[in-house]
């Protein structure tokens, strides 16, 4: 049985295909990046048009990848929350489509176990593990007892951490997506000397807050509330000040996290995770403590349908099918305890 994954949670359509064993036969993404960098952010309405003309023809492309046409296609898996509603409406649509024309069952998936799952498709994640999502509008540390078992930790209060990049990289003029930007234009100034707020504060019980670092970084660059103004030269300075604080809270967390919870293991995941800085810095820190940290490789930290098709894979094996009424989400229910109802014969479409 192969499974057809669709992503179309932001800025990304994807689709991939998955043999039953986990097995990637093809991985297709459409950035819409070029059409959302002169807005300096992704603008909704725009992103679910683009789902329009893009997805199909990446379900199209899957499949010729992989060599396999939709009559082997065994389950859709699609991406339903959380994420921009107009985006996620256009690929639950089209999932629901393929599953009603080609009586297929159909799993809907959160996109941050997606996420979550990526680190599986490296290696076997191991369990029970601490591991975080960090991307442009999620910001999660979960403790996981197995694959499908999550439970919330800590969360952010404000923006996520791939949010607090853009939004630092437009105030130092970079470009669109902010991270991979930021984390150029700091390459070489290590911590960069500047003494900001971290976003893990003490009085959030071990949540995040962004919003802190991202004024302190606009009152430097504008000389204002008492800064002398920072001349450009210093600016790459500045950049790697706020990268080392949010790599260090992210990563302190994490340790901090697999600590109380008794266990070794440490992922990370999201576009966020693509991070140099993070990455070195949660590497030393888990060595530090005598735990593991992992991630995923680079393609794989950002948004793509490999991941769903893997999570809805899972899903399905444990008994979840989802009804052609199930509605999508802006919000994460993940750790919260899911609760999804169970359908005995998946593809017994009047049962739904
Ligand atoms: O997971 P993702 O592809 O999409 C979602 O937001 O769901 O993550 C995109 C986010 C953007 O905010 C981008 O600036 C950030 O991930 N990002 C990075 C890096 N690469 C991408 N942030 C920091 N450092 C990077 N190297």
């Amino acid at each position: 049985m192969l499974v057809l994954g669709i992503e179309s949670t932001c800025d990304e359509s994807a689709a991939a295909v998955m043999s039953e064993e986990g097995g990637l036969l093809s991985s297709v993404v459409r950035s819409q990046i070029g059409s959302h960098a002169a807005f300096g952010g992704v603008v909704p309405e725009l992103a679910s048009r683009m789902h329009l003309s893009y997805l199909p023809a990446c379900v199209r492309e899957a499949l010729a990848a992989s060599g396999k046409s939709l009559d082997d296609i065994g389950l859709v898996a699609v991406s339903s929350r959380p994420g921009l509603v107009g985006c996620l409406l256009v690929g639950s649509t089209l999932a629901k489509g393929l599953s009603m024309l080609l009586s297929l069952p159909l799993v809907t998936v959160d996109h941050l176990l997606g996420h979550l799952l990526s680190n599986d498709m490296a290696g076997d994640m191991a369990f029970p593990c601490v591991a975080g999502v960090f991307s442009g509008g999620n910001c999660n540390i979960y403790a996981g007892r197995s694959r499908l078992d999550w439970e919330l930790l800590a969360r952010t209060r404000d923006d996520a951490p791939g949010e607090a990049f853009d939004k630092v990289a437009k105030i130092l003029g970079l470009p669109y997506p902010g991270g991979p930007a930021v984390d150029a234009f700091a390459a070489g100034h290590d911590g960069g000397g500047f003494a900001l707020p971290s976003p893990l504060c003490p009085s959030l019980g071990g949540d995040f807050s962004f919003s802190g670092i991202k004024t302190a970084v606009l009152y430097h660059v504008r000389g204002m509330q008492g800064r002398v103004q920072l001349p450009k030269e210093q600016w790459p300075g500045l950049a790697a000040s706020f990268q080392s604080a949010v790599a260090d809270a992210l990563s302190r967390r994490l340790v901090d996290a697999a600590r109380e919870t008794g266990c070794r293991h440490i992922y990370i995941s999201g576009g966020v995770a693509a991070n140099r800085k993070l990455r070195d810095t949660l590497q030393m820190k888990a060595c530090e403590a005598g735990m593991l940290a992992a991630f995923p490789g680079i393609p794989l930290c950002m948004d793509n349908a490999a991941m769903i098709a893997r999570a809805g894979l899972l899903l399905h094996a444990s008994g979840v099918c989802s009804g052609l009424d199930e509605d999508v989400s802006s919000r994460s229910e993940l750790g919260f305890v899911e609760k999804r109802p169970v359908t005995k014969d998946c593809t017994d479409r009047s049962k739904i």
